[in-house]
């Protein structure tokens, strides 16, 4: 259906796709993977017409074709959803789904009625109960996700491309979206899959193509190939090197110790959070378990004073810090990894450098002069342990590839040495060999005494990395696991509980 041969693209300082050939097959799923900065994203907007490539040629249903324009694509029948979410936060819902082949009225006009209704049932169709009058950026970021799964399938599209689709998405979510994708295949479409999650593509892909450093390293069926070996191939090493190091570098079960760290009494913030309490000793990752919208994100912001709260209290060390303030938070010593990190976090044409040591700077100055000497090591250091792919420090964060974007900004927190740190999705997006390195940090951090609540869709993750989970359901801790109850069908059971009911 779609195919390339001998595609090449550089930018200044990387060759990010050397030779490419690919082909995407009618009626196939076909995985993309590869570590952060492989080329998977590139590949993908070259083959969307967002980059014109400087060598190669594009072959779509049988005739050569080059596109010149996003736009050019999709009419031709490619639907992509793209890493970054491009669709525009303060239209409504509805808008956004249909932007650019609105329903209209005799009169050219939009006919707002039908497409309120379709928009419903589309988003109806996925599982999704939304007012889709509502702009779209007072949705959670995986509700975002799906209305763009929504654009993207409810076009006539003959090739459908999905860069980290699940990134955000919760485990019900996912298997909505599989289910979408089988409908796909089962038309005859083709499907281009690009995640980090390798469970994922085993569920529901039936090609792989692995990318590594701009090259093909390899393309063929996915049910040949074990895990072990796709990660191999992946991160360009042996077999038997994978094996022994493990793919999590999570230890668990720290010493901690007996004073908290962390103490957050009954936070209560209207409609979304009533009275959830948190505490964590020197030592602990506490995992905060739940579904899209039970209120994990919203305890950690209200911890770090990102989010206005109605009543409750936090406590760093024993003292009381005050609430709803978050250079209060800050200077107590609370740092926050947020989760959507583009709103919230990364300044794109500001270098790697400056991004890592934004938050850092007052640490690393003295008498209000800055150490450049003292930066440059952090941020070298991070830079080589996180394998942050950048030509160089200097490089404009929006340059590199989303993962790396993440890792950056993870960085900026860490490099804050906090006395807790809220961490959420912290390896969303990041390939599987820089993850294992984020838990091994976080490990790391927790050994020396740091208080860790980690946030994560990844059950895995959350699973192996947390000492005790607390289980949030509609703003409410409905349950805490702790040690070797900590178990996906404990977890499953408890999130899936009635807070109404007794011992639940
Ligand atoms: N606009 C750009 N300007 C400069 N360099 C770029 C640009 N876009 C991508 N690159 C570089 O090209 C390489 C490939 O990036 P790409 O985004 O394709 O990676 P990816 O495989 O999608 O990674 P990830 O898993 O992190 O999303 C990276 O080294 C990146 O820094
Ligand atoms: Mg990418």
């Amino acid at each position: 259906m779609l195919s390339v041969s001998g595609l090449s693209k550089t930018f200044p300082g990387v060759r990010a796709l050397d030779g490419v050939d690919f082909t995407a097959r009618a009626g196939e799923v076909h995985a993309l993977i590869g570590e952060n900065g492989a080329g998977k994203s590139t590949l993908i907007k070259v083959l969307t017409g967002v980059y014109e490539p400087d060598a190669g040629d594009l072959t779509y249903d049988g005739s050569p074709v080059r596109f010149a324009t996003p736009l050019e694509a999709q009419h031709a029948g490619i639907s992509t959803i793209y890493q970054e979410v491009n669709l525009v936060p303060l239209m409504s819902v509805a808008r956004n789904l249909f932007l650019g082949r609105e329903p209209r009225g005799r009169l050219g006009l939009i006919d707002f009625g039908r497409m309120h209704r379709e928009a419903e049932e589309a988003l109806r169709g996925l599982g999704v109960r939304v007012d889709v009058r509502r702009p779209l950026r007072e949705l959670g970021l995986g509700a975002q996700q799906m209305v763009a799964l929504a654009r993207a399938v409810s076009v006539d599209a003959r090739v459908v491309v999905m860069d980290e689709p699940t990134s955000s998405l919760e485990p019900r979510e996912v298997q909505t979206l599989f289910g979408v994708i089988r409908m796909l295949r089962e038309r005859g479409i083709a499907v281009i899959y690009v995640s980090h999650r390798l469970d994922e593509l085993y569920e529901v892909c039936d090609a792989v193509t692995v990318l590594r450093d701009g090259k093909v390293v390899h393309t063929g069926a996915l049910a040949e190939l074990d895990r072990l070996r796709l990660v191999a191939l992946m991160l360009g090493r042996e077999i038997q090197d994978v094996q022994e190091e493990g793919l999590t570098q999570f230890t668990g079960a720290h010493e901690a110790t007996t004073e908290p760290v962390l103490q957050a009494e009954e936070l209560t913030a209207r409609h979304r959070l009533h009275g959830v309490s948190v505490t964590i000793r020197p030592g602990e990752v506490v995992g905060l378990g739940g579904l899209l919208g039970s209120g994990r994100s919203e305890t950690a912001k209200a911890i770090a004073g990102a989010l206005p709260t109605d009543s409750g209290t936090v406590a760093i060390g024993g003292t009381r810090i005050r609430t709803g303030s978050t250079p209060a938070a800050i200077r107590a010593g609370i740092s926050l990894l947020p989760e959507d990190r583009k709103a919230e976090g990364i300044v794109p044409g500001l270098s790697v450098r400056d991004n890592i040591a934004l938050a850092a700077l007052p640490r690393l100055s003295r008498l209000g002069l800055v150490n450049e000497r003292s930066i440059d090591e952090v941020v070298d250091t991070f830079i080589d342990r996180l394998h942050i792919k950048a030509s160089s420090p200097l490089q404009k964060v929006g340059e590199l590839s989303g993962g790396n974007q993440q890792k950056v900004l993870l960085a900026r927190w860490l490099a804050m040495h906090p006395k807790v740190l809220l961490l959420d999705e912290p390896t969303r997006g990041i390939d599987i060999g820089a993850k294992a390195e984020v838990q091994a940090l976080v490990d790391e951090l927790a050994a020396d005494g740091l208080g860790v609540l980690l946030i994560s869709s990844d059950m895995e993750e959350l699973i192996e990395g947390s000492d005790r989970v607390i289980v949030l359901k509609d703003g409410t801790a409905v349950a805490e696991l702790t040690g070797t109850a900590v178990t996906e069908e404990n977890l499953l059971r408890a999130m899936a509980a009635d807070p109404a009911e007794p011992g639940a």
